[in-house]
């Protein structure tokens, strides 16, 4: 069918508050994720790839119905078989569903799993939060021992100094567990309720008393200045778990200082609880947190295990190492590009190019009859260490002109001896 004049050409836009990433910066977000998965990985986490969406209903229980994140942030929608399905905003309830439906939890405890990908939230876009966003996580499950909370604490704090990042801190408390958390809570609303809270402040108040600690205006800030907090009146047991974590924390030497009164997004946190922040970022200064969750399993329909994870934010960490001024990964696309003269010469570059990607070396190549100066400026742009020039008399010599990119000096090598040569000067 072809289009009637009339027809206007559209053009399209991404999604408002979702992230673009083009070469060359692409490189960055690709080599920061990759980081922070190589930290998890090198203590044994194993990579698990889950669907994008799952069951609704997933979240609603795994992640708690009174949380933002689920009662305003989810992109949910019926399929064509009208079951309700939602675009996974964050990563733990996927794992456990996943843990549970294929019993990973009858191996070796724990299971030690990682992943990276997309996660959706229908939040308000401004810088560095976003409705797509991407986060390497970790999840630990099945064994309660605080040492493994400090691992995991350690792995991600080893991620961003991995890259090169330095100017974050490490806030820690811990959220208690099922013996002092119930009376923690009643002692919460109990000073709540004597303040003059609006109505909602008071709703949520009744339904998570913690979310109220959370809220960022300033006149309820000043009326809970005084709020009792979890960390005075955590059970021994809870308390022990606590110091024992801290204690591997100083010996790991991975600094961090307590905050008693954190909040996290997410409902299934107990015991250690703790978030990165990082102050070159403004509001949204999160790059990672995570915790432990003692009922999530259990409340999912698993066995009563316990897990700790985290989630970190490679949006946000590719922020925070531009606010300090670091660039990771190569911007440079290639290593060598090739400038063939005419049409013999482009087949037998193109097949040095394919010998020397066999080598593991980034190899690109000028297409479409550029003229030597437009191919050139082609191989400036890919940033290319080595220019490899061919025509018809090099051809007949036997030889390729090898071209640095730095000092603009060339020599021809034999088209026998390029790929040694190529390799040494890379080396
Ligand atoms: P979370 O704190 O909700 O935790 O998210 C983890 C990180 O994802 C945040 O620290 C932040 O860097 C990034 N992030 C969250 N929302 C946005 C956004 N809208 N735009 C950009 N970045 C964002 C979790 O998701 C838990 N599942 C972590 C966890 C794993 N806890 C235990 N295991």
């Amino acid at each position: 069918m072809t289009a009637s004049p009339s027809t206007t050409p559209t053009s399209f836009a991404a999604p408002k508050g979702v992230p673009d990433y083009l070469p060359p910066e692409s490189a960055e977000f690709v080599a920061v994720r990759g980081g922070l998965l190589d930290a998890a990985r090198r203590a044994g986490y194993g990579d698990i790839e889950l669907p994008i969406f799952e069951d609704t209903n997933l979240f609603a229980r795994g992640v708690g119905e009174s949380t933002d994140v689920v009662s305003k942030e989810m992109y949910t929608f019926a399929d064509r078989g009208d079951r309700s399905v939602t675009l996974r905003p964050e990563g733990t309830a996927g794992v456990m569903r996943a843990v549970i439906e294929h019993g990973l939890d009858r191996a070796a405890l724990p299971v030690k799993l990682c992943y990276a990908g997309p996660f959706f939230r229908y939040e308000r876009p401004q810088a560095g939060r976003y409705r797509q966003l991407q986060q390497v996580g970790v999840e630990a499950i099945g064994v309660d021992d605080p040492a493994l909370d400090a691992e995991v604490i350690a792995v991600a704090d080893a991620g961003f100094r991995a890259l090169g990042l330095d100017g974050f801190r490490l806030e820690i408390t811990s959220l208690g567990d099922d013996t002092c958390r119930p009376q923690y809570r009643e002692l919460l609303q109990d000073f709540l309720f004597r303040l003059d809270l609006d109505e909602d402040t008071r709703r949520r108040a009744e339904i998570n008393p913690l979310r109220v600690l959370d809220d960022k205006r300033p006149h309820v800030r000043e009326m809970t200045a005084d709020a009792p907090v979890m960390l005075d009146h955590l059970s021994d047991e809870a308390k022990a778990h606590f110091d024992t974590v801290l204690a591997h924390l100083d010996a790991l030497s991975v600094p961090y200082v307590i905050n008693p009164r954190m909040v996290r997004g997410l409902d299934y946190y107990t015991k250690t609880t703790f978030e990165f922040v990082h102050d070159g970022l403004g509001a949204q200064s999160g790059i990672g947190g995570g915790g432990r969750y003692d009922g999530l399993m259990r409340q999912l329909g698993g066995k009563d295990l316990s897990g700790i994870g985290f989630g970190l934010g490679v949006d946000r960490t590719l922020l925070a190492l531009r606010a300090e001024g670091k660039t990771v990964g190569s911007s440079a696309r290639v290593d060598v590009y090739a400038v063939p003269l005419g049409a013999d010469a482009k087949v037998r570059l193109a097949v040095l190019a394919a010998q020397l990607r066999a080598q593991g070396v980034r190899v690109d190549m000028a297409y479409g009859d550029r003229s030597l100066k437009g191919a050139m400026k082609g191989a400036d742009r890919s940033g290319a260490s080595i220019a490899l020039v061919a025509g018809e008399r090099d051809l007949q010599a036997g030889t390729v002109g090898v071209k640095s990119m730095a000092t603009g000096e060339q020599v021809d090598v034999a088209m026998n001896d390029l790929v040694a040569e190529v390799l040494s000067r890379l080396s």
